[in-house]
């Protein structure tokens, strides 16, 4: 009996243990290639991983300049791009770059929708707007995009097996067809799509964005800039959630030395 509670005792310390260094799951690879984390590595990774501000500011300007043009990034509204643990934009700079935008106003005075041509009434965005779309419904995106939708991509760091690295891998990683007769129409080859055939033609040219900061608008760094920017639309409380997390280590570690304490203090005068 005491054995059995013994035993109960240090398999329960053993598990708190491994609770705490338990690693991530290993994903299984398919006959795509391997997405590759860029050689700086990325800056969320990590206990103590947090984004750099400089780096989501340079990925936006990617998504805007570029990306938007197809690609809409729901849930996500300017005013988040101010907030702490993410762009860190000013409000001042946020609202300038809202209203930069324009997106659907209500009814005016008179109630319409519309101009007398039959366009719909826009107004200027503001901070908490959501980020505007490149178009107005998903039958809109078909057609300009032959009729291949192109994803919302606000959540497609996590809905994808090393999101940020399969982004980065993607968008650098357009190659010519091996085999071009085999090509479906309209498809361009690149190994890390599944299938290999992706209706999006590669986004991304050398010194496509202009950067104020001064940094080269490389193909690579324009990847590593935009896949940073969309793990943060993804996740924009990782810094909140890490920092949660080591407190939460911090104390497991305290709990499984006091149930080790215990459990000695609890079994001191027992015989062996
Ligand atoms: C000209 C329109 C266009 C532009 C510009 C564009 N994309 Fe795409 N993108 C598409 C289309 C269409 C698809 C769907 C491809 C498919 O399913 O074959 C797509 C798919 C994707 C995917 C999803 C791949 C998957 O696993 O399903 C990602 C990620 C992506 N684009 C990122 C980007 C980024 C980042 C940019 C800006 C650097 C960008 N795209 C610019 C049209 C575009």
């Amino acid at each position: 009996m005491s054995l059995t509670i013994r035993t109960i005792g240090k398999a329960a310390i053993v598990a708190t243990f491994m609770a705490v260094l338990g690693g991530t799951p290993v994903l299984a690879a398919g006959d795509v290639a391997h997405p590759h984390e860029p050689a700086q590595g990325w800056t969320f990774d990590g206990i103590f991983g947090r984004y750099d501000a400089q780096t989501l500011q340079r990925g936006y300007l990617v998504y805007e300049q570029v990306c938007a043009a197809c690609h809409a990034l729901e849930y996500v509204s300017y005013r988040n791009m101010a907030e702490p643990g993410g762009l860190q934009f000013s409000m001042d700079e946020v609202r300038a770059i809202a209203a930069a935008h324009q997106v659907p106003a209500g009814p005016d005075e008179t109630g319409a929708i519309v101009d007398d041509i039959g366009m719909l009434l826009t107004r200027p965005a503001i901070p908490a707007d959501f980020i505007a779309r490149p178009f107005p419904n998903d039958r809109a995106a078909l057609a300009a995009n032959g009729g291949v939708l192109p994803p919302n991509l606000s959540l497609m760091a996590k809905a994808r097996a090393n999101g940020p690295s399969y982004i980065y891998s993607l968008l650098n990683g357009y190659e010519d067809a091996p085999h071009p007769d085999e090509m479906s129409p309209g498809t361009h080859y690149n190994p890390y799509f599944p299938g290999h055939m992706i209706a999006m033609a590669a986004p991304l040219a050398e010194g496509q964005v202009e950067y104020p900061d001064g940094t080269e608008a490389t193909v690579e760094q324009m990847s590593y800039d935009v896949a940073n920017f969309l793990m943060w639309t993804a996740e924009p409380r990782l810094e909140k959630r890490k920092r949660m997390g080591f407190q939460v280590m911090v104390f497991l570690l305290f709990l499984a030395g006091l149930l080790y304490a215990s459990y000695h203090y609890v079994w001191r005068d027992v015989e062996h």
